[in-house]
């Protein structure tokens, strides 16, 4: 895992929407695949930024998401659909018809995991972004005893919904489900950058960069089997010893 460490949230932000425009200039049809949540938001408005100034053009760029709640209607607040178009999409000159957030209603739950994972599959991705949870969840991959392979369903970890709960009026409004990436389709993402801003995340980061091994409990330790994952953080998080 090669790291990079910043002085400040915003700083994280810049370096990681470099690499995001380094590797769109070099490949324009990239797919990426992006994550939702307060740590990517500073990198999702310098993209924005270096668009509107020409310096990236995502005419053909391809997307799709991590993960979204079960249970929101496409325009609430909090679904992630219409956090990626508010965020990012609606203001940078990307396709519609090359954008997806997964979103799932009680009665397609099955087809539409395989479907996801088959559209997955098919386009392959090049380059994804990750946040981490306080609890080490990655996409909404929560500590379990085994790793999922593909696109599932699971039950949110209290402690995820706890801290999620900051969005939403309490923490009864806040999704008890999620759709997510499994852990095997995020680790076949040819490049893989994870961003960590927040004195909360101090924790984990410090966790994860001393991890000596694969654990489920942990799932971002996953992260130690991929070959090319760049961290980036700030100084206030990282801990050298
Ligand atoms: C969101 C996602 C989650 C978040 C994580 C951190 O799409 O995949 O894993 O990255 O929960 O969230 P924030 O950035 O809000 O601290």
């Amino acid at each position: 895992m090669n790291i990079i460490v910043k002085k400040n949230a915003d700083e994280v932000s810049k370096e990681g929407a470099n690499i995001f425009i380094e590797e769109i200039n070099k490949k324009p049809n990239i797919v990426l695949c992006l994550a939702t949540g307060s740590t990517p938001q500073g990198l999702y408005k310098e993209l924005i930024k270096a668009n509107k100034n020409n310096e990236v053009n995502f005419k053909r760029v391809k997307s799709f998401n991590l993960d979204n709640y079960i249970g929101l209607e496409k325009n609430d607040i909090n679904n992630y659909d219409y956090y990626m178009r508010e965020k990012l999409f609606n203001h940078i000159n990307i396709d519609k018809e090359n954008w997806l957030v997964p979103f799932v209603n009680e009665e397609n739950y099955e087809t539409y995991c395989k479907e996801y994972d088959q559209l997955l599959e098919e386009s392959g991705i090049d380059l994804l972004l990750l946040g981490i949870g306080e609890n080490g969840h990655i996409a909404f991959n929560e500590p379990s005893d085994k790793f999922s392979v593909g696109t599932h369903i699971v039950d949110l970890d209290e402690k995820t919904r706890k801290a999620n709960s900051r969005f939403f009026d309490s923490i009864e409004d806040v999704p008890k489900q999620a759709i997510t990436m499994g852990i095997g389709s995020i680790m076949k993402a040819k490049k893989i950058v994870l961003l960590a801003i927040g004195e909360k995340k101090k924790e984990v980061i410090k966790k994860l960069l001393s991890a000596e091994k694969i654990d489920p409990q942990f799932p971002a330790s996953i992260l130690l089997a991929h070959r090319d994952v760049t961290i980036i953080t700030e100084e206030a998080l990282y801990d050298k010893n």
